[in-house]
C-alpha cells in the first residue's frame, strides 16, 4: 500500500479544507471539463478559479525526468499537444523524480489546472501518465478544449487494479487486447492477467512443443458453445473447418510494448493441474493415463514436471511480469485415485489425500518459479492441501479464501463473484446468454473488497481487485466489450479510489458519459442509459399476512443455498434475477414447511414464486400442495397445482403457484414436490 501522506500534501495547499468540501459539493454537477466528471474519481480535488483553454493547435508541453516514449504518447494523445524543449515556452509542465515529488505515491501525482497552465508533479512516469489520463477525461478525449481549472492530488487505493481476459474459450485478436490497453489505461487498471490455456484451445507459442499450438489451438467448431457439442474436441491448424489460433511470441512481444508504454503489467496464465484439456491431448504422456483424455496433468509422472518446467521457462522468458498465474482452480483429479504414479507419489511424500497431491505439484512449481525470480498467483483452490509458500492468491469463490489467506500472511487479490463480468448485466429477457446469474453495474460497484475482520495490520496483503470475463458464451469481440464496459469501470474505482467517495448514485452518470466517451472511440459498451435493472417484484418490500410468523421445515433447506434461513420465506423480501441474492432459498429437497401465523383469521390466499433456470439445474416444484389447519393437528387442503414449464426451455422463468380460499385457519402447510435437482423459492404469501 501506498505511503504518501495526502493530507499533509494537502495542507501546503492552503486552503481550508471545510471551504473545499463545500465548493467541490458545488462542482459536482459540472456538465463538463470537470474532474468531477471521471472515473475513477481522484482522491482529492480543490476547485480552482476560472478555466484553462488549449487552443486548437494544442498546448506546448514541457517534460522533464520522463522517457523519450511518454513524450511521444503525449503528442500523439488526444490531448493533441506539442512537445517543447523550453519551459518557459509551455503551458503544460510535467515534472517526473523532483524534489518537491519525494512524498508522492508511486503511482500518483498532483496535478494544477489555473488559467495559464497546467503544472504535473509525479514522482515516477507512471504518475504523470495517470495525470495524462486524468486529462484526457476531462477533455472527453480532447473534444472539449475548455476545462475546470483545479487542484488534484491523486494516488491509488490499491497497487494490483487488474483485467483478465479468457482468450481460451473463444480466441480474440492482439489487436483487441491492444484495444482494451487503451481503455484500461483511461480506467488506471495497471494489470492485464491473460487466460491463455484452457481446454477450449491453447493460445501461446511455445517453441519446444509445436502441437500446442499446430492442434491444441484449434477446433472444429467456432464457437464454444456449439464446440461442447461436437465430439471431435481439437484438429490440425490445415484443417479446412479448423477455427481458433493462437498468439506467437512476436504478437505478444507487441501486445508486452504496447502495455508497458501504457504502465500495465500483462500477467500470463497457464492453467495447472486442471482445466488442461487440449494440453493433455496433444501430449498425452503427461496425463494419468498415457491417452490424453480427462482435463488433469498427471502430478505423479516426472514428465508432466519437465513438461511443465520447460513451457514456464519459455513463458518467463517472454513475459517480464513478476507474477506467473500458474491456474490451479477445478481440476477434477478423478484420475489421480487409480493412476500408479499418482498413487506411488502419494505413499513416496506421505500425501494423505487428492488436495495434497496438487498442493505438491503447486509447491514444486512454485519452487521452479521462484528459482527463475519469479512469483506464482493462483486461484484460491491453492489453498486447498496447504498452501505453497510464497504464493499470492486470487481468491474467486467469494472472499473467504482471501481472507484466510490475508491471515496466513500471503498477498492476495480479490475477484469474486461480484467482479464477473460474465454475469448478465441487466434484465436476462433483454440480454444474451451468459452464465452465473445478475451481475449489474451497481452489484459490481458495491463491492467492498476490505472485510471487516481484515486489521490494518494485514491490509498490507490485500494487493487489490480484478474483473475477470469468461467467455464461453462470449464469441466476438464486439460481445466481450458489452460485457466489459461499464463495469470495468466500476472495478477501476474501487481499486483506485478512496472508499468514503465511493457513491454509486454518483457514479451511475460519470459511467453514462464514459461509455458515451467510449463509444465514440469504437467501443461496444452496454447501453446503461436503456438499462431495465433488477426484477421489479424484488424492488420493494411486500406486506402479506405471514410476514415475520414463524416457519417449521419438515425438510431441510440447502446448506449452500440458505439466504437468511428459517425466516427467508416470510422476510417479505422478493428475489431477484439470480438465486444468489441471499433472497432465494435453495432446496435439495421438497419444500414442505408450515407457516404459523400466531392467530386464528381469515386466510384467502397463499402463493409462492419458484424459479426455473436448467443450466445450474433449478426446476420449478412437479406441484405444489396448500393446507390449512385451526390446531396445527387437522389439515384441510385448499387445492392442489401443476407445473406446466417444459424442463427443456433453457431460459430463466419464474412460476407462482397461488390458491384462493375462504377459510379460518392458524396453520398454513405448503409442501412443493422436488422433481429434479433444486428448487429456488423467495416468499411464501399469505392474505
Ligand atoms: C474460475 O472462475 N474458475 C477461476
Ligand atoms: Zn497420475
Amino acid at each position: 500500500m501506498n505511503t504518501f501522506n495526502l493530507t499533509r500534501l494537502l495542507c501546503c495547499l492552503a486552503t481550508a479544507s471545510m471551504l473545499f468540501f463545500a465548493q467541490a459539493a458545488s462542482s459536482e454537477n459540472a456538465i463538463s471539463g470537470s474532474v468531477y466528471n471521471i472515473i475513477p474519481i481522484p482522491a482529492n480535488i480543490q476547485p480552482g478559479k476560472g478555466t484553462f483553454t488549449l487552443t486548437e493547435q494544442g498546448a506546448k508541453v514541457y517534460v522533464q525526468g520522463a522517457s523519450a516514449a511518454f513524450s511521444n504518447y503525449i503528442q500523439q494523445s488526444a490531448l493533441k499537444c506539442k512537445v517543447t524543449k523550453k519551459r518557459s515556452d509551455a503551458n503544460i509542465a510535467i515534472v517526473v523524480g523532483s524534489k518537491a515529488s519525494k512524498k508522492i505515491a508511486t503511482e500518483g501525482y498532483f496535478l494544477t489546472i489555473s488559467p495559464k497552465r497546467i503544472d504535473v508533479v509525479a514522482s515516477t512516469e507512471q504518475g504523470a501518465f495517470y495525470a495524462i489520463q486524468t486529462l484526457l477525461q476531462m477533455t472527453q478525449m480532447g473534444e472539449l478544449r475548455t476545462i475546470d481549472c483545479c487542484t488534484v492530488a491523486d494516488e491509488p487505493r490499491f497497487p494490483y487494479r487488474g483485467l483478465h481476459f479468457d482468450v481460451s474459450r473463444h480466441f480474440f485478436s492482439k489487436e483487441f487486447l491492444i484495444k482494451q490497453i487503451d481503455a484500461m489505461a483511461l480506467l488506471k487498471l495497471n494489470r492485464m492477467h491473460l487466460h491463455l490455456t484452457d481446454g477450449a484451445g491453447w493460445r501461446l507459442q511455445i517453441d519446444r512443443y509445436p502441437r500446442l499450438t499446430s492442434f491444441a489451438a484449434w477446433r472444429p467448431a467456432k464457437t464454444w458453445q456449439e464446440w461442447t457439442k461436437c465430439e471431435t474436441k481439437y484438429c490440425d491448424q490445415n484443417d479446412p473447418d479448423a477455427h481458433g489460433g493462437f498468439y506467437t511470441k512476436d504478437d505478444i512481444r507487441e501486445v508486452l510494448a504496447y502495455a508497458e508504454s501504457r504502465h500495465i503489467t500483462v500477467i500470463p496464465e497457464i492453467e495447472m493441474p486442471g482445466h488442461s484439456e487440449e494440453a493433455v491431448a496433444a501430449y498425452p504422456e503427461v496425463s494419468c493415463d498415457g491417452t490424453g483424455k480427462g482435463g488433469d496433468f498427471c502430478p505423479g509422472k516426472e514428465a508432466t514436471f519437465q513438461f511443465l518446467e520447460n513451457i514456464l521457462s519459455e513463458v518467463i522468458d517472454l513475459f517480464p511480469s513478476h507474477y506467473i498465474h500458474i491456474g490451479g482452480d477445478e481440476a477434477g483429479k478423478g484420475a489421480w485415485k487409480t493412476c500408479p504414479d499418482c498413487q506411488r507419489r502419494m505413499k513416496e511424500e506421505g500425501l494423505n489425500s487428492l488436495d495434497e497431491l496438487q498442493s505438491y505439484l503447486i509447491r514444486r512449481i512454485e519452487k521452479f518459479v521462484n528459482s527463475k525470480g519469479r512469483d506464482i498467483i493462483g486461484w484460491d483452490e491453492i489453498l486447498e492441501g496447504g498452501l505453497a509458500p510464497n504464493a499470492t492468491v486470487m481468491s474467486w469463490r467469494g472472499t473467504s479464501g482471501g481472507i484466510k489467506a490475508i491471515k496466513a500472511g500471503h498477498d492476495v487479490v480479490m475477484t469474486p463473484g461480484e467482479l464477473y463480468l460474465d454475469h448478465t448485466q441487466d434484465a436476462p429477457f433483454k440480454e444474451p446468454m451468459s452464465i452465473g446469474g445478475y451481475g449489474s453495474l451497481q452489484v459490481t460497484y458495491d463491492f467492498n473488497p476490505v472485510d471487516p475482520s481484515i486489521t490494518q495490520q494485514e491490509l498490507k496483503h490485500l494487493l487489490g481487485v480484478q474483473a475477470n470475463l469468461w467467455t464461453e458464451y462470449v464469441p466476438t469481440p464486439e460481445h466481450a466489450e458489452y460485457m466489459y464496459y461499464p463495469r470495468t469501470f466500476a472495478v477501476a474505482e474501487t481499486g483506485w479510489s478512496r472508499a468514503e467517495d465511493k457513491n454509486y448514485e454518483k457514479f451511475r452518470p460519470r459511467a453514462v458519459e464514459l461509455c458515451n466517451i467510449l463509444q465514440k472511440l469504437g467501443y461496444n459498451t452496454f447501453d446503461l442509459s436503456n438499462e431495465y435493472g433488477n426484477r421489479r417484484e424484488s424492488l420493494q418490500p411486500v406486506q402479506h399476512l405471514a410476514k415475520g410468523c414463524k416457519v417449521t421445515y419438515q425438510q431441510p433447506f440447502s446448506k449452500a443455498w440458505p439466504s437468511h434461513g428459517a425466516t427467508t420465506l416470510t422476510d417479505g423480501e422478493l428475489g431477484g434475477w439470480t438465486y444468489a441474492d441471499h433472497k432465494w432459498q435453495g432446496l435439495l429437497k421438497d419444500l414442505d414447511v408450515v407457516i404459523d401465523l400466531g392467530k386464528l383469521q381469515p386466510v384467502h390466499y397463499v402463493g409462492a414464486t419458484f424459479m426455473h433456470l436448467p443450466g445450474p439445474g433449478v426446476y420449478v416444484p412437479r406441484s405444489m400442495q396448500v393446507e390449512v389447519s385451526a390446531d396445527g393437528k387437522n389439515y384441510e387442503s385448499i387445492g392442489t397445482l401443476w407445473n406446466d414449464i417444459d424442463d427443456k426451455i433453457p431460459d430463466l422463468l419464474f412460476k407462482t403457484f397461488s390458491l384462493t380460499c375462504n377459510r379460518q385457519a392458524r396453520y398454513v402447510r405448503v409442501h412443493a414436490v422436488n422433481g429434479k435437482e433444486f428448487i429456488f423459492v423467495d416468499e411464501i404469501i399469505v392474505n
